[in-house]
């Protein structure tokens, strides 16, 4: 009877699983999709294949489901006898998608394309030119898109996917930035070169330190085996063998959901001259904890931050906040005019912060020893010692000059090899060193 029971029943559950299967590859289109795809399929055949391999097309999420538009949207375009938009925004994707969208939406990704009043882009639009920022900053950061009557796209501000775009119906952000389209696949999304697009250069190279982190060196000899396409990708249960940028600040682990707002599990802000603990620093450490301890034990972990935290704290005291407060001296005293990069040492001084002082930052953040001293400290040190200092020295004068050493450098010992010279001792060890190394 049992027997019969279990047969029944596999009988019933292969049935609907058939028609289940056959049935999500035939989720009927709407007939406005089928429209666009009987026109669109000779026109653009290539993402009209990447759209019919997502899962949208499985789920009949169809052309027509994503761009359609009502008649007063802000960039409703009239097109073959439909009203529908080129853009399709986080609050289009957010009917479907809510949670994923609110979290980027409180991110700092959504509000990176407020750069207006930054330094940064003081430098892009006035040292620059406009046209520069359009094809730099912008596709990284995301443009105000504007739309022309009738809802085309001005092409001053389109294509634009950045991170932080300015949509016209007020949302923030473009999530093609990462689920590129029309594949919208979360595994391409989990790929490290999904945010080396924009994390990379000299003044925040997160790629280049993870790829030369043991971290990135396992993900290029274990790739194929890091289950990249499955749905759920919980850290230790669905892959071990190395971490992605993902991995670290966005995916799932036993304890925590998948985030789509990246910086819920940083601690520091290493962005500023100055960096600073951010609101609630040790629940976020604890976050990001809880990700390595798939892989390596508490103490290890607690090592890692105590180095990392001293990197931070020894670029601060050490260089940041004497060369900041040189500057404002030499600016309150009238030597330097208050405005940024008209003096050769606004720009010695930016670079010192924005691109060295950073990059030794996030080498130390993501284990990239190269970055942390090669093109970091030992930059800072070089740049502050020969050419900071002898800028300071020539535009205050002896005299100031002399105040600001006492101010800024007499108290901390660790300038004293500047200001006094090698010692002999000091000298004589080294000699000693290369004697005993490499003899005569
Ligand atoms: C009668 C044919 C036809 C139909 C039906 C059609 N399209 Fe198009 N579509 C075109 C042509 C032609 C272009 C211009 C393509 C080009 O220049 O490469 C275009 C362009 C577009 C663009 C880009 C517009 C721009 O200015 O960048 C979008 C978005 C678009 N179509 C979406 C759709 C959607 C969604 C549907 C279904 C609701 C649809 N299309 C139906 C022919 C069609
Ligand atoms: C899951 C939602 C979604 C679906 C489904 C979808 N699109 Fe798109 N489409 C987008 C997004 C997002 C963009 C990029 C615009 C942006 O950045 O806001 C885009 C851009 C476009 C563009 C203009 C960009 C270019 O590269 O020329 C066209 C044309 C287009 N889609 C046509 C289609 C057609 C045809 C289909 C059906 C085969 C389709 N889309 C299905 C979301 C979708
Ligand atoms: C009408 C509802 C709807 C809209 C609008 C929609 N999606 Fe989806 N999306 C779905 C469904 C349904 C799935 C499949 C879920 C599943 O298979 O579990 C999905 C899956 C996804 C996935 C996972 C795909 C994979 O295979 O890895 C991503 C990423 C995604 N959507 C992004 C987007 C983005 C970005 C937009 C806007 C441009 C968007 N979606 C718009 C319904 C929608
Ligand atoms: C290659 C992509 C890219 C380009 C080009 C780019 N940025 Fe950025 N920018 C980033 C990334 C990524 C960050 C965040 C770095 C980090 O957190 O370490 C950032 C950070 C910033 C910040 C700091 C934001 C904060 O919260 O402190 C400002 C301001 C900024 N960029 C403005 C600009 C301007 C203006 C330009 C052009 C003159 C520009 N960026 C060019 C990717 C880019
Ligand atoms: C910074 C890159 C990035 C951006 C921007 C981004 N996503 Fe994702 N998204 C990811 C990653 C990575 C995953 C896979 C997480 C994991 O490992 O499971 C993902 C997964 C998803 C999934 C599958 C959800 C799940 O829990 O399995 C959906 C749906 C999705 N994203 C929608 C969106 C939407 C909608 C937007 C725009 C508001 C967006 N994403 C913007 C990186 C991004
Ligand atoms: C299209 C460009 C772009 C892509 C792709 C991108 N980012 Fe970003 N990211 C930025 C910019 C710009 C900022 C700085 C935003 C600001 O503060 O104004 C940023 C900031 C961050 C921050 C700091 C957040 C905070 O709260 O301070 C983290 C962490 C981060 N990104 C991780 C990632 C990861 C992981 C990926 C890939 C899954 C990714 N990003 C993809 C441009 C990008
Ligand atoms: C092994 C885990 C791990 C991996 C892999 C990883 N990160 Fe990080 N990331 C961290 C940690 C830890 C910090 C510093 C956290 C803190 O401040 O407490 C950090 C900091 C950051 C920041 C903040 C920088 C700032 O200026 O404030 C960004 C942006 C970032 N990572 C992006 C990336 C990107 C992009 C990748 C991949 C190329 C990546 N991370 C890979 C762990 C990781
Ligand atoms: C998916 C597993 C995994 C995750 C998650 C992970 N790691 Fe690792 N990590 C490794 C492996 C494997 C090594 C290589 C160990 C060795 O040297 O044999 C490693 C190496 C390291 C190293 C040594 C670097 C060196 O060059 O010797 C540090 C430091 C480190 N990880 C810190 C972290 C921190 C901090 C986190 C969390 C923010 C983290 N890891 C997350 C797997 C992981």
């Amino acid at each position: 009877m049992r027997r019969h029971l279990t047969f029944l029943m596999f009988i019933i559950c292969g049935f609907l699983i058939t028609t289940c299967d056959s049935h999500s590859q035939t989720i009927p289109l709407s007939k406005e999709g089928k429209a666009c795809i009987e026109c669109h399929k000779e026109l653009s055949p290539s993402f009209v294949k990447e759209w019919q391999l997502s899962s949208h097309a499985a789920k009949g999420v169809d052309c027509y489901t994503c761009h359609k538009a009502e008649k007063t949207d802000p960039d409703a375009m009239e097109h073959n006898g439909f009203t529908i938009a080129i853009l399709v925004t986080p609050k289009d994707c957010g009917r479907c998608h809510a949670k994923e969208v609110l979290e980027m939406t409180n991110s700092h990704h959504a509000m990176a394309g407020d750069i207006l009043n930054s330094l940064d882009n003081y430098l892009g639009e006035v040292l620059g030119g406009p046209e520069a920022v359009a094809v730099g900053c912008l596709q990284c950061h995301g443009a105000k898109v504007k739309v022309l009557p009738g809802g085309k796209l001005d092409i001053n501000s389109w294509p634009n996917t950045g991170i932080g775009r300015i949509n016209p119906d007020g949302s923030k952000g473009s999530c093609s930035a990462c689920h590129t389209r029309h594949r919208f696949s979360r595994a391409q999304a989990r790929e490290p070169q999904t945010c080396g697009k924009c994390h990379l250069g000299p003044d925040h190279p997160q790629i280049e330190v993870y790829q030369e982190s043991k971290h990135g060196i396992l993900y290029e000899a274990n790739k194929a085996q890091l289950n990249m396409e499955k749905k759920s990708w919980i850290v230790g249960k669905d892959y071990s063998a190395a971490p992605t940028c993902a991995t670290c600040h966005m995916s799932a682990t036993p304890n925590q959901p998948v985030t789509h707002d990246v910086g819920t599990r940083i601690s520091w802000t290493l962005r500023p001259a100055i960096s600073k603990k951010l609101e609630n620093a040790e629940k976020r450490r604890d976050d990001m904890k809880d990700v390595c301890s798939s892989c390596h034990s508490s103490p290890f972990v607690d090592g890692f931050y105590n180095q990392f935290d001293n990197l931070v704290v020894f670029y601060n005291e050490k260089f940041a906040r004497p060369a900041m407060g040189m500057r404002q001296d030499l600016i309150d005293a009238g030597k330097l005019t208050p405005a940024d990069f008209d003096d050769k040492l606004d720009w010695i001084y930016y670079e010192l912060w924005h691109h060295e002082g950073r990059r030794a930052r996030h080498g130390a953040a993501m284990s990239g020893p190269d970055y942390a001293w090669w093109h970091g400290i030992y930059e800072v040190a070089k740049k502050f010692y020969s050419e900071f200092l002898p800028e300071v020295k020539q535009v205050a004068g002896p005299e100031l000059y002399a105040m600001l050493v006492k101010k800024y450098l007499e108290q901390d010992v660790r300038h004293e090899w500047y200001l006094k010279g090698m010692s002999k001792e000091q000298l004589e060890k080294i000699r000693k060193y290369y004697e005993e190394r490499y003899g005569k």
